[in-house]
Protein backbone atom coordinates (compact mmCIF):
# COMPACT_ATOMS: atom_id res chain seq x y z
CA UNK A 1 0.00 0.00 0.00
CA UNK A 2 2.96 2.25 -0.74
CA UNK A 3 0.71 4.38 -3.12
CA UNK A 4 -1.93 5.04 -0.97
CA UNK A 5 0.69 6.29 1.49
CA UNK A 6 2.70 8.23 -0.79
CA UNK A 7 -0.55 9.94 -2.72
CA UNK A 8 -1.34 11.00 0.68
CA UNK A 9 1.81 12.69 1.23
CA UNK A 10 1.49 14.36 -2.48
CA UNK A 11 -1.76 15.48 -1.41
CA UNK A 12 -1.43 17.04 2.39
CA UNK A 13 2.09 17.53 2.51
CA UNK A 14 2.61 15.29 5.36
CA UNK A 15 2.66 11.65 6.56
CA UNK A 16 -0.75 9.48 6.89
CA UNK A 17 -0.91 8.47 10.56
CA UNK A 18 -3.06 5.38 10.14
CA UNK A 19 -3.67 3.29 7.16
CA UNK A 20 -7.12 0.94 7.14
CA UNK A 21 -9.20 -1.77 4.80
CA UNK A 22 -12.79 -2.68 4.71
CA UNK A 23 -14.14 -5.35 2.60
CA UNK A 24 -17.36 -5.10 -0.10
CA UNK A 25 -19.49 -8.27 0.59
CA UNK A 26 -21.74 -11.15 -1.15
CA UNK A 27 -24.49 -12.28 0.42
CA UNK A 28 -24.96 -16.12 -0.11
CA UNK A 29 -28.64 -15.89 1.26
CA UNK A 30 -31.04 -14.15 4.12
CA UNK A 31 -32.27 -10.97 1.99
CA UNK A 32 -33.78 -7.95 2.84
CA UNK A 33 -34.19 -9.81 6.65
CA UNK A 34 -31.61 -7.54 8.07
CA UNK A 35 -33.59 -4.92 9.35
CA UNK A 36 -36.57 -7.05 10.56
CA UNK A 37 -33.78 -8.48 12.82
CA UNK A 38 -33.28 -12.00 10.97
CA UNK A 39 -30.61 -13.94 9.96
CA UNK A 40 -28.19 -13.42 6.90
CA UNK A 41 -24.97 -15.30 5.62
CA UNK A 42 -23.23 -12.67 3.72
CA UNK A 43 -18.88 -13.05 3.33
CA UNK A 44 -16.36 -10.52 3.17
CA UNK A 45 -15.13 -10.57 -0.49
CA UNK A 46 -11.82 -9.80 -1.42
CA UNK A 47 -11.94 -6.30 -3.58
CA UNK A 48 -11.43 -3.48 -0.43
CA UNK A 49 -11.30 0.28 -0.01
CA UNK A 50 -8.37 1.60 2.06
CA UNK A 51 -7.92 4.51 3.92
CA UNK A 52 -5.12 6.49 5.30
CA UNK A 53 -5.87 9.40 7.89
CA UNK A 54 -4.29 12.18 10.08
CA UNK A 55 -5.19 14.29 12.28
CA UNK A 56 -4.69 18.11 11.15
CA UNK A 57 -4.94 21.05 14.03
CA UNK A 58 -7.45 23.30 12.23
CA UNK A 59 -10.34 22.17 12.94
CA UNK A 60 -10.80 21.19 9.09
CA UNK A 61 -11.51 17.50 7.60
CA UNK A 62 -9.76 17.03 4.09
CA UNK A 63 -11.18 14.62 2.00
CA UNK A 64 -10.02 13.15 -0.85
CA UNK A 65 -10.19 9.99 -3.45
CA UNK A 66 -7.71 8.01 -5.86
CA UNK A 67 -11.09 7.67 -7.62
CA UNK A 68 -11.30 11.39 -8.09
CA UNK A 69 -7.48 12.18 -8.91
CA UNK A 70 -7.39 13.54 -5.40
CA UNK A 71 -9.36 16.47 -5.54
CA UNK A 72 -10.43 17.71 -2.04
CA UNK A 73 -13.09 18.47 -0.36
CA UNK A 74 -12.84 20.69 2.63
CA UNK A 75 -15.25 21.43 5.53
CA UNK A 76 -14.93 22.65 9.36
CA UNK A 77 -15.77 19.97 11.88
CA UNK A 78 -18.27 21.98 12.97
CA UNK A 79 -19.93 21.55 9.97
CA UNK A 80 -20.08 17.79 10.22
CA UNK A 81 -23.86 17.05 10.85
CA UNK A 82 -26.69 15.77 8.56
CA UNK A 83 -27.96 17.92 5.72
CA UNK A 84 -23.77 18.96 5.37
CA UNK A 85 -22.03 19.75 1.83
CA UNK A 86 -20.84 16.73 0.14
CA UNK A 87 -22.12 13.48 -2.20
CA UNK A 88 -19.89 10.49 -1.63
CA UNK A 89 -17.60 12.36 0.93
CA UNK A 90 -20.81 12.28 3.24
CA UNK A 91 -20.74 8.51 3.76
CA UNK A 92 -17.44 9.47 5.01
CA UNK A 93 -18.02 12.51 7.11
CA UNK A 94 -21.35 10.56 8.35
CA UNK A 95 -18.60 8.15 9.83
CA UNK A 96 -16.77 11.25 11.88
CA UNK A 97 -20.59 12.20 13.20
CA UNK A 98 -21.54 8.64 14.55
CA UNK A 99 -18.61 8.52 16.15
CA UNK A 100 -18.43 12.00 17.76
CA UNK A 101 -15.13 12.64 16.30
CA UNK A 102 -14.40 16.56 16.72
CA UNK A 103 -10.39 16.40 15.70
CA UNK A 104 -9.59 17.96 12.17
CA UNK A 105 -8.53 15.08 10.07
CA UNK A 106 -6.92 14.11 6.46
CA UNK A 107 -8.28 11.72 4.54
CA UNK A 108 -7.38 9.66 1.64
CA UNK A 109 -9.27 6.67 0.66
CA UNK A 110 -8.75 4.82 -2.39
CA UNK A 111 -11.46 1.91 -3.40
CA UNK A 112 -11.77 -1.41 -5.35
CA UNK A 113 -14.91 -1.94 -4.63
CA UNK A 114 -17.30 -1.88 -7.78
CA UNK A 115 -19.76 0.94 -7.14
CA UNK A 116 -22.67 0.21 -7.78
CA UNK A 117 -22.85 -3.64 -8.41
CA UNK A 118 -24.56 -4.25 -5.18
CA UNK A 119 -21.32 -5.48 -3.36
CA UNK A 120 -21.49 -2.73 -0.93
CA UNK A 121 -18.87 0.01 -1.46
CA UNK A 122 -20.28 1.91 0.40
CA UNK A 123 -20.45 -0.52 3.63
CA UNK A 124 -16.64 -1.15 2.80
CA UNK A 125 -15.69 3.01 2.52
CA UNK A 126 -17.55 3.33 6.00
CA UNK A 127 -15.93 0.54 7.68
CA UNK A 128 -12.50 1.51 6.38
CA UNK A 129 -12.80 5.22 7.57
CA UNK A 130 -14.25 3.55 11.11
CA UNK A 131 -11.56 1.20 11.85
CA UNK A 132 -9.19 3.90 10.68
CA UNK A 133 -10.43 6.46 13.22
CA UNK A 134 -10.38 3.76 15.90
CA UNK A 135 -7.26 2.83 15.64
CA UNK A 136 -5.99 6.61 15.28
CA UNK A 137 -8.16 8.09 17.89
CA UNK A 138 -8.51 4.77 20.21
CA UNK A 139 -11.75 5.02 20.16
CA UNK A 140 -11.87 1.42 21.91
CA UNK A 141 -14.72 0.55 19.84
CA UNK A 142 -15.73 -3.08 19.72
CA UNK A 143 -16.51 -4.27 16.12
CA UNK A 144 -20.43 -4.34 17.05
CA UNK A 145 -20.16 -0.55 17.80
CA UNK A 146 -18.30 0.16 15.04
CA UNK A 147 -21.61 -1.46 12.79
CA UNK A 148 -24.03 0.46 14.79
CA UNK A 149 -22.01 3.41 14.15
CA UNK A 150 -21.66 2.68 10.64
CA UNK A 151 -25.50 1.73 9.99
CA UNK A 152 -26.26 4.82 11.94
CA UNK A 153 -23.97 7.28 9.59
CA UNK A 154 -25.62 5.62 6.25
CA UNK A 155 -28.81 6.20 8.03
CA UNK A 156 -29.16 9.04 9.10
CA UNK A 157 -26.31 11.30 7.58
CA UNK A 158 -26.63 9.78 3.75
CA UNK A 159 -30.11 9.43 4.15
CA UNK A 160 -30.15 5.50 3.14
CA UNK A 161 -32.59 3.69 5.79
CA UNK A 162 -30.17 -0.11 5.26
CA UNK A 163 -30.24 -2.33 7.62
CA UNK A 164 -26.66 -3.71 9.60
CA UNK A 165 -25.94 -6.59 7.31
CA UNK A 166 -23.36 -4.48 4.81
CA UNK A 167 -21.29 -3.10 7.45
CA UNK A 168 -21.13 -5.64 10.30
CA UNK A 169 -19.35 -8.02 7.56
CA UNK A 170 -17.00 -5.38 6.35
CA UNK A 171 -15.75 -5.12 9.60
CA UNK A 172 -16.38 -8.71 10.94
CA UNK A 173 -16.01 -11.40 8.08
CA UNK A 174 -13.30 -14.10 8.12
CA UNK A 175 -11.52 -15.48 5.17
CA UNK A 176 -12.82 -18.57 4.20
CA UNK A 177 -15.95 -18.96 5.85
CA UNK A 178 -19.61 -17.16 5.32
CA UNK A 179 -20.47 -15.18 8.45
CA UNK A 180 -24.17 -16.36 10.11
CA UNK A 181 -25.17 -13.34 11.71
CA UNK A 182 -27.83 -12.62 13.66
CA UNK A 183 -29.04 -9.14 13.18
CA UNK A 184 -31.19 -8.76 16.73
CA UNK A 185 -27.68 -9.11 18.91
CA UNK A 186 -24.83 -8.87 16.50
CA UNK A 187 -23.60 -12.22 17.78
CA UNK A 188 -22.19 -14.50 14.98
CA UNK A 189 -20.79 -17.57 13.84
CA UNK A 190 -18.39 -18.69 11.18
CA UNK A 191 -19.85 -20.78 8.59
CA UNK A 192 -16.90 -22.84 6.22
CA UNK A 193 -18.11 -22.08 3.04
CA UNK A 194 -15.27 -24.30 0.97
CA UNK A 195 -16.45 -24.24 -2.39
CA UNK A 196 -13.02 -24.23 -4.19
CA UNK A 197 -12.78 -27.81 -2.54
CA UNK A 198 -16.16 -29.18 -3.75
CA UNK A 199 -15.06 -28.04 -6.98
CA UNK A 200 -17.48 -24.89 -7.20
CA UNK A 201 -16.87 -21.56 -7.63
CA UNK A 202 -19.15 -18.63 -6.50
CA UNK A 203 -19.77 -16.66 -9.90
CA UNK A 204 -21.02 -12.88 -8.99
CA UNK A 205 -23.30 -10.97 -11.80
CA UNK A 206 -22.85 -7.49 -11.95
CA UNK A 207 -25.85 -6.76 -14.83
CA UNK A 208 -25.25 -3.47 -14.89
CA UNK A 209 -28.53 -2.26 -14.54
CA UNK A 210 -29.37 0.22 -11.82
CA UNK A 211 -33.35 1.07 -11.41
CA UNK A 212 -34.47 4.49 -10.48
CA UNK A 213 -37.23 2.36 -7.64
CA UNK A 214 -33.42 1.68 -5.47
CA UNK A 215 -34.23 4.54 -2.66
CA UNK A 216 -37.48 4.37 -2.74
CA UNK A 217 -38.75 0.70 -3.23
CA UNK A 218 -36.02 -0.11 -0.32
CA UNK A 219 -37.78 1.99 2.00
CA UNK A 220 -40.98 0.43 0.87
CA UNK A 221 -40.41 -2.80 1.65
CA UNK A 222 -38.86 -1.95 5.05
CA UNK A 223 -41.85 0.04 5.94
CA UNK A 224 -44.32 -2.96 5.23
CA UNK A 225 -42.33 -5.36 7.55
CA UNK A 226 -42.86 -2.89 10.22
CA UNK A 227 -46.42 -1.89 9.78
CA UNK A 228 -47.30 -5.89 9.25
CA UNK A 229 -44.83 -6.78 12.52
CA UNK A 230 -47.18 -4.15 14.37
CA UNK A 231 -50.46 -5.18 13.41
CA UNK A 232 -49.73 -9.21 14.15
CA UNK A 233 -48.56 -7.27 17.20
CA UNK A 234 -44.51 -8.79 17.05
CA UNK A 235 -41.58 -6.97 17.63
CA UNK A 236 -40.29 -7.91 14.07
CA UNK A 237 -40.22 -10.60 11.10
CA UNK A 238 -38.01 -12.51 13.55
CA UNK A 239 -40.93 -13.44 16.01
CA UNK A 240 -42.95 -14.51 13.48
CA UNK A 241 -43.84 -17.90 12.42
CA UNK A 242 -45.51 -19.16 8.85
CA UNK A 243 -48.41 -19.72 11.08
CA UNK A 244 -48.98 -16.82 13.06
CA UNK A 245 -48.70 -15.37 9.72
CA UNK A 246 -51.50 -17.51 7.99
CA UNK A 247 -53.61 -17.22 10.88
CA UNK A 248 -53.31 -13.19 11.41
CA UNK A 249 -53.73 -12.84 7.06
CA UNK A 250 -56.96 -10.47 7.53
CA UNK A 251 -55.47 -8.05 9.46
CA UNK A 252 -52.91 -6.99 7.14
CA UNK A 253 -53.14 -5.78 3.58
CA UNK A 254 -51.79 -8.01 0.96
CA UNK A 255 -48.50 -5.94 0.33
CA UNK A 256 -48.10 -6.64 3.63
CA UNK A 257 -48.80 -10.77 3.23
CA UNK A 258 -46.27 -11.40 0.47
CA UNK A 259 -43.17 -9.00 2.40
CA UNK A 260 -43.93 -10.99 5.64
CA UNK A 261 -43.99 -14.05 3.62
CA UNK A 262 -40.80 -13.65 2.05
CA UNK A 263 -39.37 -12.06 5.40
CA UNK A 264 -40.41 -15.39 7.45
CA UNK A 265 -39.24 -17.74 4.89
CA UNK A 266 -36.29 -16.40 4.12
CA UNK A 267 -35.13 -16.50 7.31
CA UNK A 268 -35.84 -20.25 7.86
CA UNK A 269 -33.84 -20.44 4.34
CA UNK A 270 -30.47 -19.41 5.97
CA UNK A 271 -30.90 -21.76 8.65
CA UNK A 272 -31.24 -24.41 6.58
CA UNK A 273 -28.50 -23.05 4.41
CA UNK A 274 -26.15 -23.12 7.17
CA UNK A 275 -27.21 -27.09 8.01
CA UNK A 276 -26.70 -27.90 4.33
CA UNK A 277 -23.08 -26.16 4.60
CA UNK A 278 -22.14 -27.89 7.58
CA UNK A 279 -22.48 -31.17 5.62
CA UNK A 280 -21.38 -29.86 2.38
CA UNK A 281 -24.30 -30.42 1.02
CA UNK A 282 -24.01 -27.84 -1.92
CA UNK A 283 -27.08 -29.24 -3.78
CA UNK A 284 -30.10 -28.23 -1.37
CA UNK A 285 -28.14 -25.01 -0.82
CA UNK A 286 -28.09 -24.24 -3.94
CA UNK A 287 -32.26 -25.05 -4.12
CA UNK A 288 -32.25 -22.96 -1.09
CA UNK A 289 -30.80 -19.97 -3.39
CA UNK A 290 -32.92 -20.58 -6.13
CA UNK A 291 -36.14 -20.41 -3.58
CA UNK A 292 -34.84 -16.89 -2.00
CA UNK A 293 -34.77 -15.56 -5.60
CA UNK A 294 -38.25 -16.51 -6.85
CA UNK A 295 -39.42 -15.31 -3.12
CA UNK A 296 -37.17 -12.39 -3.61
CA UNK A 297 -38.71 -12.17 -7.34
CA UNK A 298 -42.43 -12.82 -6.54
CA UNK A 299 -43.38 -11.60 -3.30
CA UNK A 300 -40.85 -9.19 -2.01
CA UNK A 301 -40.90 -7.51 -5.40
CA UNK A 302 -37.27 -6.65 -5.53
CA UNK A 303 -35.63 -8.11 -9.07
CA UNK A 304 -36.00 -6.58 -12.31
CA UNK A 305 -35.72 -8.14 -15.78
CA UNK A 306 -31.97 -8.10 -15.81
CA UNK A 307 -31.51 -10.30 -12.84
CA UNK A 308 -34.23 -12.53 -13.43
CA UNK A 309 -32.25 -12.59 -16.96
CA UNK A 310 -29.16 -13.70 -15.43
CA UNK A 311 -30.55 -16.10 -12.91
CA UNK A 312 -32.22 -17.88 -15.57
CA UNK A 313 -29.09 -18.21 -18.13
CA UNK A 314 -26.90 -19.45 -15.31
CA UNK A 315 -29.50 -21.88 -14.18
CA UNK A 316 -29.67 -23.00 -17.87
CA UNK A 317 -26.15 -23.44 -17.92
CA UNK A 318 -26.41 -25.97 -15.13
CA UNK A 319 -25.86 -23.65 -12.31
CA UNK A 320 -26.77 -25.45 -8.98
CA UNK A 321 -28.34 -22.14 -7.74
CA UNK A 322 -28.57 -18.68 -8.48
CA UNK A 323 -30.34 -15.70 -7.08
CA UNK A 324 -29.78 -11.56 -6.98
CA UNK A 325 -28.01 -10.23 -4.21
CA UNK A 326 -28.22 -7.03 -2.06
CA UNK A 327 -30.94 -4.29 -1.91
CA UNK A 328 -32.03 -5.32 -5.85
CA UNK A 329 -33.61 -3.17 -8.82
CA UNK A 330 -30.45 -3.98 -10.40
CA UNK A 331 -26.91 -4.40 -8.98
CA UNK A 332 -25.68 -8.13 -8.77
CA UNK A 333 -26.38 -12.02 -9.11
CA UNK A 334 -24.62 -15.06 -7.69
CA UNK A 335 -24.51 -18.02 -9.48
CA UNK A 336 -22.97 -21.46 -8.04
CA UNK A 337 -21.14 -23.15 -10.43
CA UNK A 338 -19.42 -26.24 -10.96
CA UNK A 339 -15.82 -24.79 -11.63
CA UNK A 340 -14.97 -26.26 -14.48
CA UNK A 341 -19.00 -24.56 -15.92
CA UNK A 342 -17.76 -20.96 -15.12
CA UNK A 343 -16.93 -20.23 -18.67
CA UNK A 344 -19.98 -21.99 -20.16
CA UNK A 345 -22.24 -20.37 -17.61
CA UNK A 346 -20.55 -16.56 -18.28
CA UNK A 347 -21.18 -17.12 -22.38
CA UNK A 348 -24.60 -18.30 -21.60
CA UNK A 349 -25.42 -15.03 -19.28
CA UNK A 350 -23.15 -12.81 -22.01
CA UNK A 351 -25.66 -14.33 -24.89
CA UNK A 352 -29.12 -13.50 -23.26
CA UNK A 353 -28.01 -10.30 -22.53
CA UNK A 354 -27.11 -9.39 -25.98
CA UNK A 355 -30.25 -11.27 -27.14
CA UNK A 356 -32.25 -8.56 -24.91
CA UNK A 357 -30.19 -5.78 -25.81
CA UNK A 358 -29.18 -5.06 -22.20
CA UNK A 359 -25.77 -3.72 -21.47
CA UNK A 360 -22.56 -6.09 -21.25
CA UNK A 361 -22.64 -7.54 -17.74
CA UNK A 362 -19.37 -7.82 -15.65
CA UNK A 363 -18.54 -11.10 -13.99
CA UNK A 364 -16.22 -11.86 -10.85
CA UNK A 365 -15.56 -14.16 -8.38
CA UNK A 366 -14.06 -14.20 -4.64
CA UNK A 367 -13.22 -16.15 -2.02
CA UNK A 368 -14.77 -15.24 1.21
CA UNK A 369 -11.94 -12.75 2.80
CA UNK A 370 -10.90 -11.28 5.89
CA UNK A 371 -12.95 -8.13 7.37
CA UNK A 372 -11.76 -5.01 8.15
CA UNK A 373 -7.92 -3.64 10.10
CA UNK A 374 -6.10 -0.56 10.57
CA UNK A 375 -2.18 0.04 11.59
CA UNK A 376 -0.69 3.01 12.96
CA UNK A 377 2.04 3.66 10.90
C1 LIG B 1 -28.75 -3.42 1.06
C2 LIG B 1 -28.75 -2.92 2.50
C3 LIG B 1 -28.64 -4.08 3.50
C4 LIG B 1 -29.66 -5.17 3.21
C5 LIG B 1 -29.66 -5.52 1.72
C6 LIG B 1 -30.76 -6.49 1.38
O1 LIG B 1 -27.51 -3.97 0.74
O2 LIG B 1 -27.66 -2.04 2.71
O3 LIG B 1 -28.78 -3.60 4.83
O4 LIG B 1 -30.94 -4.80 3.65
O5 LIG B 1 -29.77 -4.39 0.90
O6 LIG B 1 -30.57 -7.70 2.03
Amino acid sequence: MTSILANFEKIFGHSAEVISEAPGRVNLIGEHIDYSEGFVLPFAIADRTHAAIARRSDGKIKIASHQRRGKVFSISVSDVKPGSAGDWEKYVLGVIWSLGVKDGLDILVDGSVPAGAGLSSSAALECSVAVGLNELLRLNKSLEDLARATQKAENDYVGMPCGIMDQSVSLMGKSGAALLLDCRDLSTQSVPFNVAEAGLELLIIDTQAHHALVDGGYAERRASCESAAAKLGVKSMRDLTLEDLESGRDKISDTEFIRAHHAVTEISRVLDSVKALSISDFETLGKLINASHVSLRDDYTVSCQELDVAVQASLNAGALGSRMVGGGFGGSAIALVRAADVEKTESAVLDAFAKNGYKKPRFFTSLPSAGASARLI
